[in-house]
């Protein structure tokens, strides 16, 4: 594996025009909530997030003249060229590179899709780091985090590994993730993906929160204590403190689906199992220090420490409505690797 920024010379890693990236999805512990700029993806909130060892993708990319349309095939799917994202973010790469030739992207994930998981996180991470390589061009982690972050906003995160911070910044090229802590510096956390049996989001993020930055009456809430929570969340990492960086990570996201909960018409995430759980982990508290937070859909990510990992993951498994859990401990940011997805 070679790290994604800074040395990599894409020459002996790309096999001419093909480059093959790994990344790991991440989970918000504050929450991105909210776009001042849309088209370039720039957020209205600084957010804090780890990297999720056990949770990755693997995407392939190759320009070739051989190709006359771009093509992507995503977890053995075709996306039809009205899933335009993907193709948005190589079109502005092979501009990037002033290359004409057109490409194919071969991506899998090891995790559901669209589910609230942060699946476009890895894959807009993965696709940025595969293509720039080869594409031929040699940039530091701050640049793919700002490529990244126009696929994805939550995808400049995932360029990095451990607990990150994506500063909000003035202008698209100071809005980018840099690490507050390595993989290694809390070995201990966990972050435990809990699926439900309702699987998909109805609604996506993107639309989500573009709606709610536009009619609830609390999303001036969320802005006036994010410095607070970012604040205080950044402490808690550089400190360890568990007991913190739960509740705060909690509370956050709870914050963040009241937001959404009072947009018009409203959006509504969670499922009967996702009540469930937040109860169930509340409850557990007594005696398994347990916290939880949730994205744009039904499941839920519950943190603790390795010690009670186990336990935890059992006890979660025998809820009503779990399919199950992914246990994450802090990952590695996105790197290049040698294996590529098709000959
Ligand atoms: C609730 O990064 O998926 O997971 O920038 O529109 O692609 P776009 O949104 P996306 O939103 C993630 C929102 C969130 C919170 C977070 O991950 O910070």
């Amino acid at each position: 594996m070679v790290e994604a920024g800074g040395s990599n010379p894409p020459g002996p890693i790309g096999d001419g025009m093909k480059a093959t990236a790994k990344a790991n999805a991440n989970i918000a512990l504050i929450k991105y909530w909210g776009k001042r700029d849309e088209a370039l993806i720039l957020p209205y909130n600084s957010s804090i997030s780890m990297t999720c060892d056990a949770m990755e993708t693997i995407t392939t990319v190759e320009f070739s003249e051989n190709y006359d349309t771009d093509t992507a095939i995503i977890n053995d799917e075709e996306l039809s060229s009205d899933q335009k994202r993907v193709y948005d973010h190589i079109g502005m790469i092979r501009k990037m590179a002033g290359i004409k030739e057109k490409a194919k992207i071969v991506s899998e994930s090891n995790f559901p899709l669209a589910a609230g998981l942060a699946s476009s996180a890895s894959g807009f991470a993965a696709l940025t780091v595969a293509a720039v390589a080869a594409a031929g061009l040699k940039l530091p982690e701050k640049e793919l985090s700002i490529i990244a972050r126009q696929g994805s906003g939550s995808a400049c995160r995932s360029i990095l590994g451990g607990f990150v911070e994506w500063k909000k910044g003035s202008k698209s090229s100071d809005s980018y993730a840099e690490q507050i802590a390595g993989k290694d510096y809390w070995k201990d956390f966990r972050m435990i993906a809990t699926i439900v049996k309702e699987g998909r989001k109805a609604i996506s993020s993107r639309s989500g929160m573009s709606q709610t930055v536009k009619n609830s009456p609390y999303y001036s809430g969320w802005l006036s204590s994010i410095e607070e929570d970012l604040n205080r969340m950044r402490e808690a990492i550089r400190s360890r403190d568990f007991a913190s960086a739960g509740s705060i990570a909690e509370y956050n996201a709870l914050k963040m689906h009241c937001t959404m909960m009072t947009s018009k018409p409203p959006i509504m995430y969670w499922k009967p199992a996702t009540v469930e759980i937040m109860n169930a982990v509340m409850a557990w508290r007594e005696d398994l220090e347990s916290y939880f937070t949730m994205d744009a859909g039904p499941n839920v990510k519950v943190m603790c420490m390795k010690k009670d990992e186990k336990e935890l993951c059992q006890r979660l498994s025998e809820l009503e409505g779990v399919v199950k859990t992914i246990s994450c401990a802090p990952g590695s940011g996105a790197a290049l690797s040698q294996k590529h997805l098709f000959d």
